[in-house]
């Protein structure tokens, strides 16, 4: 290949000369799993639209870790545009997680909010860090078990430093949402004048997210991200099941409306909350 079409080709795929190995990139910012140029590929047509030849091996082996890549890029394009918002629309407040896994999108929220340097912000995770609890009867998803997705505390902890993004900032919640969300907690946070701009609701159950919903209310604030995960995939898109019946449920009776905002590739939606100019005794207008 000429120089001229290594740089061409450099600019499409987004590959950089000085960090074609992983090693070289150790010190760049880690943005979800795998390195920039690879995660980023898949996202211009030039090496997206393969050809009959590209795909003469391609199998479900294959397609799997594709699939994952590609919505972990669609998450974190979400990430980026919802930090971006809250930058330029100049909401303040924590970043709280409701389920948190192996730090995925934990790590994005981190990232995000350091490269757009946005005003000091807390991260809070809250999980059992043990997994699921029992699952409700109406997943979709036969993956979903009690005690799957389970990552400790420390292995958890362990991921963040690793990703070396603003520790010093992160506080967890460790605990099943039921035993850890209490009045008293509320309180205290109430007395602190605590405030989100952004919360993430990733806990799969309509069981785990009760406890969710009942707790965040006090810290909206006109602006605040809601970001509800598994709202499409996990009960094929009914929003009478799962996670979108518990949002729905909630947003009939909180103070504020939910203006929808972006969704995160084929699998979460947000929305933003305001507080309605006149009040609506109308639960059907809670969500436009
Ligand atoms: C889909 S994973 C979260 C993925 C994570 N946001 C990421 O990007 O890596 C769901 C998480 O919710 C947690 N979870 C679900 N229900 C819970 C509950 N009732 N209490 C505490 N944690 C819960 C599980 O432990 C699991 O870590």
């Amino acid at each position: 290949m000429s120089t001229q079409k290594k740089s061409l080709w450099r600019r499409l795929t987004g590959q950089k000369k000085a960090h074609s190995s992983p090693a070289a990139n150790a010190n760049e910012p880690h943005i979800y799993y795998g390195h920039w140029p690879e995660s980023f590929r898949f996202l211009n047509a030039a090496s997206f639209l393969r050809g009959g030849a590209q795909l003469k091996d391609w199998d479900s082996t294959k397609a799997a870790p594709f699939i994952t890549e590609l919505l972990n890029s669609e998450r974190h394009r979400f990430f980026q545009a919802a930090m971006g918002y809250l930058f330029s629309a100049g909401v303040e407040g924590d970043y709280l997680e409701f389920g948190c896994f192996s730090a995925v999108s934990f790590r994005m929220a981190l990232t995000w909010a350091k490269m757009l340097s946005l005003p000091p912000m807390r991260f809070v995770a809250f999980d059992s860090f043990a997994g699921l609890p029992e699952v409700d009867a109406d997943v979709a998803l036969p993956s979903w078990q009690a005690g799957t997705m389970a990552m400790s505390e420390a292995d958890f902890m362990k991921t963040l430093r690793e990703h070396g993004v603003g520790l010093d900032r992160v506080e967890t919640i460790p605990g099943f949402f039921d035993a850890t969300l209490t009045d008293e907690l509320k309180a205290k946070w109430i007395a602190e004048g605590r405030r989100a701009s952004f919360i993430n609701v990733d806990c799969d159950l309509y069981s785990s997210a009760i406890p969710v919903f009942r707790f965040i209310e006090p810290f909206l604030t006109e602006g605040t991200v809601l970001y509800v995960d598994d709202w499409f995939v996990g009960y094929r898109g009914s929003p009478e099941k799962g996670v979108a019946k518990a949002f729905r449920e909630f947003a009939a009776q909180s103070r504020f409306r939910f203006q929808p905002f972006l969704n995160s590739g084929w699998w979460g939606r947000a929305w933003i909350a305001y507080l309605p100019a006149a009040a609506s005794d109308s639960a059907r207008d809670r969500i436009l």
